[in-house]
């Protein structure tokens, strides 16, 4: 048996993303809710997830839709209350599903009385706790850049005749994390949750807490994407905040089984496997997002994992990531005509058996895709920014499609951004009793996981296998599952030791050549 709170329930656990705003609206204002959360759970617990990552639903001007906190120890009205999230809590537990919160401390929203007070006066007991620099002419002191509004990252501040910093949009002011204060006031609030019950915490942009302590400017970088413009040098990724990493860690394990998974921001998988700590003593995660840039393919993803294990630090645990709120969803960036779903299924399959916590975002179960949003109709600011550029991030935060009624059954009222258009054949209840559907295929591999400790938690060996073919030998005890997935519309020969085919139950083959279909995913058991 497999002790789960000492090895830690979060390695064994699938994870689901909700944007909150987009999930179910329950009190008709065309704005998703935790109440509207908390209705669905039957449905989240059919699909077998075992803890979900629930965008922030703090208090919020909502600048950047609640990326920008103004009281990170209340529940925005539009989201509900406090007594709505004890209440979700409650419920999602006595189902076996955990809850983690965005902690979002990089910065907090310029509403927030800590940066009103802070800017008031360069005497005031808060100033120092965001990042400032005296104004002496007009140029700004570096060359940083705000993200969302693709200029600089300095805005003046009349009252103390200084710069503060923020590299997402003006309205999110950085943390200055040198200062002990600000330090403990964080910490406060990640007890506040962790009070209440959160079983912990996703850490937005936790790579950027520390800035370069001499400010200096990036070099340019030579990929033209905005967030590339620079390398990110000195405004990310300081080795400061590697301290930080490891008060964390154990304000978090002084609960016992509360979980931290750091956002990391970098094209190199290094960088997050570093967040872990050499002995393991900073984050139990850190994201690594290679998979969201990742063209299809066996070999593309096969190089992709294989570096991500070869980067960790002994001990430390990996996870995947296909979709998220920030990036085109999978579905979208890998259709391929009629041949999108099955390329789907062969997705779920790699993120559902590799080695590694997976985290699954609200819609991909059922295949949600990324229509165009018409200008008249964005919200988000990187996407109003960069606009005619399909770099926002609208696209992928459309309403959760839940059946074929007038707004795909998300919201009595008009939705806060457009359904996809999609939605009348393509949505959870259209597909939850079809037995061939792509939902019922990932309830099916979830399941499969579930049932299985050597898809969980198991050994990975890469086997030999085709052009277009990955494949790979999870095990555990005797227990070995071998996993075939065909990334190419041709028909591949393999050459198996044969078994019971997990994904087909009932059936079994033969040691030796298998021809595997175009798309085709094959998950055979044996013991060994
Ligand atoms: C992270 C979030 C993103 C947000 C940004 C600023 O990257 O994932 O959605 O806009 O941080 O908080």
């Amino acid at each position: 048996m497999i002790d789960r709170h000492r090895h830690g329930w979060w390695r064994e656990a699938v994870f689901y993303q909700i944007y909150p705003r987009s999930f179910m609206d329950s009190n008709g204002d065309g704005v998703g809710d935790l109440r509207g959360i908390e209705s669905r759970l039957d449905y989240l617990a059919w699909l077998g997830v075992d803890a979900l990552w629930i965008s922030p639903f703090f208090k919020s001007p909502m600048r950047d839709f609640g990326y920008d906190i103004s009281d990170y120890e209340d529940v925005d009205p539009i989201f509900g209350s406090l007594d709505d999230f004890r209440s979700l809590l409650d419920a999602a537990h006595r189902l076996d599903i955990r809850i983690v919160v965005d902690l979002v401390v990089n910065h907090s929203s310029d509403e927030h009385p800590w940066f009103k007070a802070a800017r008031s006066s360069r005497d005031d007991p808060k100033h120092d706790w965001y990042i400032w620099k005296p104004v002496e002419g007009r140029r700004p002191p570096n060359n940083w850049i705000s993200l969302f509004e693709q200029r600089s990252a300095w805005y003046p501040n009349e009252a103390t005749g200084e710069w503060y910093l923020a590299t997402f949009t003006r309205n999110q002011p950085e943390f200055n994390w040198r200062n002990p204060e600000l330090r403990e006031a964080i910490y406060r609030v990640a007890r506040f949750w962790l009070d209440l019950g959160a079983d912990g915490f996703r850490m937005d942009v936790a790579t950027a807490y520390f800035k370069d302590a001499e400010f200096r400017s990036n070099p340019p970088s030579p990929v033209l994407v905005p967030d590339l413009l620079q390398r990110h040098l000195y405004d990310r990724n300081r080795p400061e905040v590697h301290g930080v990493f490891r008060e964390f860690r154990a304000l978090a394990d002084s609960y016992g089984d509360r979980m931290l998974i750091g956002e990391t921001h970098g094209q190199d998988p290094a960088l997050a496997a570093s967040c872990h700590g050499e002995r393991n003593d900073e984050l139990h995660m850190a994201f690594n997002f290679d998979f969201l840039f990742r063209p299809w393919g066996a070999e593309s993803f096969r190089r992709s994992a294989e570096r991500w294990y070869e980067v960790l630090p002994d001990g430390a645990w990996p996870n995947f990531t296909l979709s998220n709120h920030d990036q085109k969803r999978h579905y979208y960036r890998y259709r391929s005509g009629a041949d999108s779903d099955a390329r789907a299924r062969v997705a779920a399959a790699m993120l559902l058996c590799l080695r590694g916590t997976p985290f699954l975002y609200y819609g991909e179960e059922f295949g949600m895709s990324c229509e165009r949003v018409p200008r008249k109709a964005l919200r988000d600011p990187l996407g109003l920014s960069t606009w005619p550029l399909p770099l926002g991030r609208d696209a992928e935060r459309t309403p959760m499609q839940w059946d074929a009624s007038p707004n795909a059954g998300f919201s009595d009222a008009e939705p806060w951004l457009p359904v996809n258009r999609d939605y009348k054949d393509k949505n959870v209840e259209a597909q939850r009793a079809d037995p061939g559907s792509l939902l019922t295929w990932y309830r099916r591999l979830i399941r499969l996981r579930s049932l299985e400790p050597a898809l969980r938690i198991g050994e990975l060996r890469w086997l030999d296998a085709p052009a277009g073919v990955m494949a790979f030998r999870r095990s555990f005890g005797n227990r070995e599952i071998d996993v075939w997935l065909n990334f190419v519309a041709r028909a591949k020969t393999v050459t198996t030791l044969g078994g019971s085919v997990l994904d087909d139950p009932g059936e079994t083959i033969a040691a030796g050549d298998r021809e595997l279909g175009p798309y085709e995913v094959l998950i055979t058991a044996r013991e060994a």
